[in-house]
């Protein structure tokens, strides 16, 4: 270990946050494999409901590390596939905030993307300036963000290396919640707070369910949503919940 990544556990919420600030926290493939190693414990953690990933005020990430990049060849890059473990982020089953100050950039922006919730400083960027160095993004970029903003303002971002201030990135649907540049850590962790008193099967699947909605045709989703709803009466929470309710006191959700 490395410490490119630093973690807690506070009030059911497990944090990572990226440390490589001389390199504007440059994702290093290092750094990749200590955060997937976070992300992985947390979700595997009964303790933790909610995770925050977070840079600095400076900058959550600029990229991928480009000095790891510069002289990889096709095959390099081909053998080592260091991408596809981005997939292991996709498959965390807690929901995930990212806290974003300064500079998201390239695999910064792809990373805040694998996000479910983004809370950004009124300083954010955001950006996929790959194409700049000769290339595109190449982990979820082109994918994610012309879900999250459409296609016609992703190709500018993409093709023009234009960057979306925070409140541009808002207004286009790619962030939660614009704060102040003091305020993004403490309301992302609000935010935490908030999902983790909610029951936390209940709160799994439902991250689940919605992000299916940009897998699957209407029909499927559908479905899939049904099924899954039909589940969660297997839940104590879900007793406890409408138990709670009935009896007009606040429900204690114990994830069972
Ligand atoms: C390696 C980086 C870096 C990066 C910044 N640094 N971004 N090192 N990889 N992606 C380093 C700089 O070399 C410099 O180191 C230090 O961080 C501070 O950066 P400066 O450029 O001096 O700061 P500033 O002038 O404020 O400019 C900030 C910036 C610029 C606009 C963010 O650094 C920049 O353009 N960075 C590259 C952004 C980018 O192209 N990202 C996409 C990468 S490709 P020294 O030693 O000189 O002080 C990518 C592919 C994704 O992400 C594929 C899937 C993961």
């Amino acid at each position: 270990m490395n410490n490119n990544i630093l973690t807690k556990i506070e009030d059911h919420i497990g944090v990572a946050t990226l440390n490589r600030p001389k390199v504007l926290n440059a994702l290093s493939s290092e750094l990749m494999d200590e955060l997937i190693e976070a992300l992985e414990s947390f979700d595997r953690d009964r303790e933790v409901r909610v995770i925050v990933i977070t840079g600095s005020e400076k900058a959550f990430a600029a990229g991928a590390d480009i000095g790891d990049m510069a002289e990889a060849s096709f095959l390099d890059m081909y053998e080592k596939n260091n991408l596809a473990r981005w997939l292991k982020i996709k498959n965390v089953r807690k929901p995930i905030i990212a806290a974003v100050s300064g500079f998201c950039l390239g695999g910064g922006c792809e990373l805040a993307m694998i996000c479910d919730m983004i809370v950004a400083s009124e300083s954010a960027k955001f950006g996929q300036p790959e194409i700049n160095l000769g290339i595109i993004p190449g982990a979820g970029g082109t994918q994610r963000l012309t879900r999250a903003i459409g296609k016609y303002r992703a190709m500018e971002v993409i093709l023009a290396g234009k960057f979306l201030s925070a409140h541009e990135a808002f207004e286009a649907g790619l962030v939660t919640r614009v704060v102040s540049k003091e305020r993004f850590y403490a309301e992302a962790m609000i935010l935490a707070r908030e999902i983790a008193k909610r029951p936390p099967i209940a709160v799994q699947i439902g991250k689940d369910a919605v992000s299916k909605a940009l897998e699957l045709s209407l029909n499927d989703g559908l479905e899939y949503e049904r099924r899954v709803f039909y589940s969660l009466f297997a839940t104590q929470d879900q007793k406890e919940g409408m138990k709670a309710f009935a009896e007009k006191r606040p429900a204690k959700f114990e994830g069972r």
